[in-house]
């Protein structure tokens, strides 16, 4: 590769988005690798990134980049740095997602060279009804770790080229969330505040009980899955609802997509 720093900039409250970027980086073989995790990021400072190569990646989320990291990945500007773009979705579609997320980092000065599409366990995947669950696989990271090989040899070769993705302009409308959020059965929570320490828009309050400001939840599912008890569900009607057409339309393994 003839850049020698690669800088990942993600948001991924469940580690799948993480895991794909961290893959690519190794592909890319880099000599250094520079994180900057958005997850966590709450009042992120302006950054110019000067030289490398970028590695964004982002969950979809309703076929669309979270509004969370449009506003955390506001702060990243650069110059005409060559970068890698990854929607990771949980095997129903990633829609405009990779679109939108090319349109705004062009703005910012990063020059997409390819984009990927990978698979993540959806965030609503449950050991009875599991959507693409354990993924990314080794299959997954295999491809992913190939599609960052594939691209070094693309800008070796001088071709800076952004490629055609899927997608559409004007994007899908916006889902509004909000006001639906998980809940914590005080039988068996230990107020141990794992659920508050991962929440990454900080709607979790620990006192003598767990309390989530609903109408601010992003729906990730990163409480649950942190929870040592399985006190934390998310098990309201809505997502009941959703759960289930997942599991019955998108049980069917995707393989990723990518854009060179
Ligand atoms: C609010 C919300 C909306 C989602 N919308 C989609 C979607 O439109 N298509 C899809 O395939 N997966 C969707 N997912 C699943 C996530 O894209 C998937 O779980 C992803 O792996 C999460 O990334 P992370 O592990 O980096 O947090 C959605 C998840 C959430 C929480």
């Amino acid at each position: 590769m003839s850049d020698n720093r690669v800088h990942l900039i993600y948001f991924s409250p469940t580690g799948t988005t993480r895991t794909t970027v961290n893959a690519i980086a190794k592909g890319l073989a880099p000599e250094q690798t520079c994180d900057h995790n958005l997850t966590f990021a709450f009042d992120a400072q302006k950054q110019h990134l000067a030289d490398g190569i970028a590695v964004i990646g982002i969950p979809v989320y309703a076929g669309r980049v979270p509004v969370d990291c449009l506003e955390r990945l506001s702060a990243y500007t650069a110059t005409d740095m060559p970068t890698i773009l990854v929607a990771l979705y949980g095997n129903r579609e990633f829609e405009d997602a990779l679109v939108e997320l090319r349109d705004v980092v062009t703005t910012q000065g990063f020059k997409v060279v390819a984009a990927g599409a990978f698979i993540g366990e959806h965030s609503y995947s449950t050991p009875e009804r599991p959507i693409a669950a354990d993924r990314p696989d080794a299959e997954d990271v295999q491809a992913a770790i190939e599609f960052g090989r594939q691209v070094a040899a693309k800008l070796a070769g001088g071709n800076h080229d952004t490629p055609a993705m899927d997608g559409n302009v004007p994007y899908k409308e916006r889902v509004q969330f909000g006001g639906v959020a998980p809940e914590t059965n005080p039988a068996t929570c230990i107020l141990c505040g794992r659920c508050a320490a991962v929440c990454p828009v900080r709607v979790i309050k620990l006192a003598d009980q767990v309390d989530t400001q609903a109408d601010n939840c992003i729906m990730c599912t990163a409480c649950v899955r942190a929870c040592p008890t399985g006190a934390r569900v998310f098990n309201h009607p809505l997502i009941e609802e959703r759960r289930a057409m997942l599991f019955k339309n998108c049980s069917t393994p995707k393989a990723p997509k990518l854009f060179l």
